[in-house]
């Protein structure tokens, strides 16, 4: 693992970080995030995808995303995580870079893929943040490359969740609901920033991509977009 100083973009505080981390880590196993990972790549079509193709995740967190695309046949990986406690729980054979991603430590047209799951909604400011990140993406991806995108999306669906988790009775029962709720908690001013502009999400990434794949539904925009040819 490469390792570089954290960026002024990390969350305030290392203790809000790291019960953010805790929760985080008991809210589904790694094998469970896996399956859930390949059943969204299945999904988005990376079956399609050439398999010798560069790779990069970023946001990648403990790299169970990058478990999945090297269980889908992908070789050439590499991540992207400003948590250097995240990062070191990986135990793959991809390249990770403690990095932040509105600074992307590769060259410019140099990748064929970038791949983010639930990374783009910790950013700290809308849309500057964003437009930082996506503009770091299209000056990685090689022309034509491919960008893929799942996170949360306020859909009817997402409400009821976030009833549920909220619901006293329910998150004291449901382990994995408490653990919900308490990322929701540490992280509720990037979330709800999130949640509540969804047309400059669309517009950031419609603008910056030919939209192959678009959809919000069960709580999640599913996006990939390609890069100018
Ligand atoms: C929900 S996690 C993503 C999980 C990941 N998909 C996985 O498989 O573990 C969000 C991640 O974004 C990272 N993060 C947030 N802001 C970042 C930034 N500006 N640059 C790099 N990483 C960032 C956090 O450290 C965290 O690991």
């Amino acid at each position: 693992m490469n390792s570089e100083p954290k960026n002024s973009g990390t969350p305030a505080g290392d203790s809000v970080q790291s019960v953010w981390e805790a929760a985080y880590q008991r809210f589904e196993t790694p094998e469970a995030e896996i399956r859930k990972f390949i059943a969204r790549l299945r999904e988005m079509g990376a079956e399609e995808w050439p398999r010798n193709a560069e790779v990069v995740e970023i946001f990648c967190g403990r790299g169970n995303g990058l478990h999945a695309l090297s269980q889908l046949g992908f070789a050439r990986l590499e991540g992207v995580d400003y948590s250097p406690a995240l990062l070191a729980r990986y135990t793959g054979s991809a390249k990770c870079t403690v990095a932040d991603c509105r600074a992307l430590p590769f060259p410019d047209s140099s990748r064929d893929i970038l791949v983010v799951q639930g990374g783009l909604h910790h950013l700290l400011e809308l849309p500057s943040d964003l437009e930082r990140s996506l503009d770091e993406v299209v000056r990685v991806l090689r022309p034509g490359g491919r960008f893929m995108v799942v996170e949360p999306w306020l859909t009817p669906f997402l409400r009821f969740v976030h009833a549920v988790a909220f619901f006293p009775p329910t998150r004291a029962a449901w382990g994995k609901l408490d653990a919900l709720a308490t990322m929701i908690e540490h992280e509720r001013t990037t979330y709800e920033q999130w949640l509540g502009q969804p047309e400059v999400v669309l517009n950031a990434l419609k603008s910056r991509f030919r939209v192959e794949r678009c959809s919000t539904t069960f709580g999640k925009l599913r996006f990939v977009g390609r890069k100018a040819d």
